[in-house]
């Protein structure tokens, strides 16, 4: 079975309060994006990878890219950019991984992880919740505490069968749900749960961080400097 990759890189990062987009902030003398790009470039499973990115620099794509990624210019939400890169993907692969272009970190164990497991259905890579969780209210006052063996969180890549991945954005097309809440689907997992499609988890990895606020953006640049990312 052939595997893509699709890398959404297409938000504006406003969260991260720095001048341009966030996957091209400086992280050990490259961008951002270059570091995510390369894990699933250099991956053996890896065929063919496609990146979305703001559309005025998909027009004339960073030379830094590796060569063979395709690039297009991403949507109004994070739905709209996957759905185009699988778009771009059609018939050229049967399993298709989804990440952000935000998590720099993901190693090629946790890559071949979610391949294998995507083989087979949807996939996600899941890590436990080390606090204690409580839900509140709307004035901040304890509702309850939540039993946190029952709950992960969730990162990226997540991994589909490339058919099931193109029926859910066709279904929720349909169904408009992007239209309604495209901001509020934050993960591609969610479209196959509304739809009543199994997920299954793999092991994630503490060290696949997602770079959102500028203090993720500092644990990023200690996490390379301390050498606890090998250099690619
Ligand atoms: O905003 P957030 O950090 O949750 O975005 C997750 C990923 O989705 C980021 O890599 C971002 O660049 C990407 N994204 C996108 N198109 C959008 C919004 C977000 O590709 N319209």
């Amino acid at each position: 079975m052939r595997v893509g990759a699709v890398i959404v890189a297409a938000g504006r990062g406003r969260r991260l309060g720095a001048e341009g987009p966030k996957q091209f902030v400086d992280l050990g003398g490259e961008p951002l994006l270059a570091w995510s790009v390369r894990a699933f470039a250099g991956h053996p499973d890896i065929e063919r990878v496609v990146v979305t990115l703001p559309a005025e620099w998909a027009e004339t794509p960073p030379k830094w890219l590796p060569d063979g990624v395709s690039v297009h210019a991403g949507g109004v939400a994070r739905a709209d950019s996957v759905r185009i890169g699988v778009g771009a993907l059609a018939g050229e692969v049967e399993v298709v991984l989804v990440h952000d272009g935000a998590r720099p970190f993901a190693s090629a164990g946790l890559i071949s992880r979610v391949v294998e497991a995507g083989r087979r259905g949807p996939a996600i890579p899941v890590i436990g919740l080390d606090d204690t969780v409580k839900r509140i209210d709307d004035r901040g006052r304890v509702i309850e505490t939540v039993p946190r063996e029952d709950l992960r969180r969730v990162q990226t890549p997540q991994g589909f069968p490339a058919k099931v991945l193109a029926q859910t954005h066709a279904l929720a097309d349909a169904a408009a749900w992007g239209k309604h809440d495209a901001a509020g689907m934050t993960d591609d997992a969610m479209l196959c749960e509304r739809l009543g499609i199994d997920v299954s988890t793999v092991e994630g990895d503490h060290s696949n961080l997602k770079i959102t606020t500028p203090r993720d953006l500092s644990i990023a640049r200690w996490m390379v400097e301390s050498g606890l990312i090998p250099s690619r």
